[in-house]
């Protein structure tokens, strides 16, 4: 009890080592790891699972915590995210950072220069701007805005064709409102071909 007083009042950092230590994180990425792919990779399944190797922790926690909150609503992932503590939240957020494995490919390559025109410039006539501008230059992202760099094509285009009717649900604003008026101004042909292109950048 004085133990567990004292250690919380030390950092996040701490609180890390501390929920490794237990064993409970290792045992959690593992189970992460059977639908993610073992190096975090995404994995073509009945449903596509996306990638999570590379993206930003900031990201991962905030959908972390949206699946939980059901501002996110996916049911897989509801029932996976809503046992997590904040702390291991935290933890499992930070891991997957350092993995880099190649991109998972297979993305049909018909379109991309239409993609990498949409994802450097935007549709200016289409009101869409240009993705570089916030997930930037390499499609790495930052902080709550999600790296796209080698990203699943068919988890991309399913997350795009479906936004508001997965994201920003309840009653309060959430992040998923920066991205809602792009994905409802990109017509499928123009999703499918930015999607296959960001899958292929490493
Ligand atoms: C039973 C399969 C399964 C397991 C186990 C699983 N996931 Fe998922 N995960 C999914 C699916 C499917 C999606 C896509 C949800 C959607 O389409 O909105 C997803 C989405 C996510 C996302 C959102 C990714 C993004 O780019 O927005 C995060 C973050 C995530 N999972 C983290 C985890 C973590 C951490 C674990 C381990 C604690 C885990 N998942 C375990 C199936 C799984
Ligand atoms: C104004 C900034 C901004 C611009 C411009 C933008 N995005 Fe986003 N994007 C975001 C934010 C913020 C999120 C995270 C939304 C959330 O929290 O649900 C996001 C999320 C996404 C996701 C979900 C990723 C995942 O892992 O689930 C995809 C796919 C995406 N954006 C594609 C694009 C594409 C393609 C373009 C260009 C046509 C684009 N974005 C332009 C800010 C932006």
């Amino acid at each position: 009890m004085l133990l567990a007083v004292g250690f919380s009042v030390v950092g996040r950092a701490e609180d890390r080592v501390i929920v490794a230590r237990q064993g409970g994180l290792e045992a959690k990425l593992e189970y992460c790891k059977t639908c993610h792919g073992l190096s975090a990779q995404g994995y073509r399944g009945y449903f596509p699972m996306p990638r999570l190797a590379g993206q930003q922790p900031q990201y991962m926690e905030n959908q972390l915590r949206a699946f939980i909150e059901r501002r996110r609503t996916n049911p897989i992932m509801a029932n996976v995210a809503h046992v997590l503590s904040p702390s291991m939240v935290s933890a499992l957020a930070t891991h997957f950072r350092n993995l880099d494995p190649k991109p998972i490919g297979g993305a049909p390559r018909g379109s991309l220069a239409l993609g990498k025109r949409i994802f450097e410039d935007g549709l200016p006539d289409a009101n869409v701007p240009a993705c570089a501008a916030c997930h930037g230059s390499e499609g790495k992202g930052q902080n709550e805005i999600p790296r796209l760099a080698g990203q699943l094509y068919e988890y991309s285009v399913g997350q795009l064709t479906g936004w508001t009717k997965v994201r920003g649900q309840g009653s309060a604003v959430d992040t998923s409102a920066i991205m809602a008026p792009t994905a409802h101004n990109l017509t499928r042909s123009q999703i499918e071909a930015v999607a296959a292109y960001v899958s292929y950048l490493q």
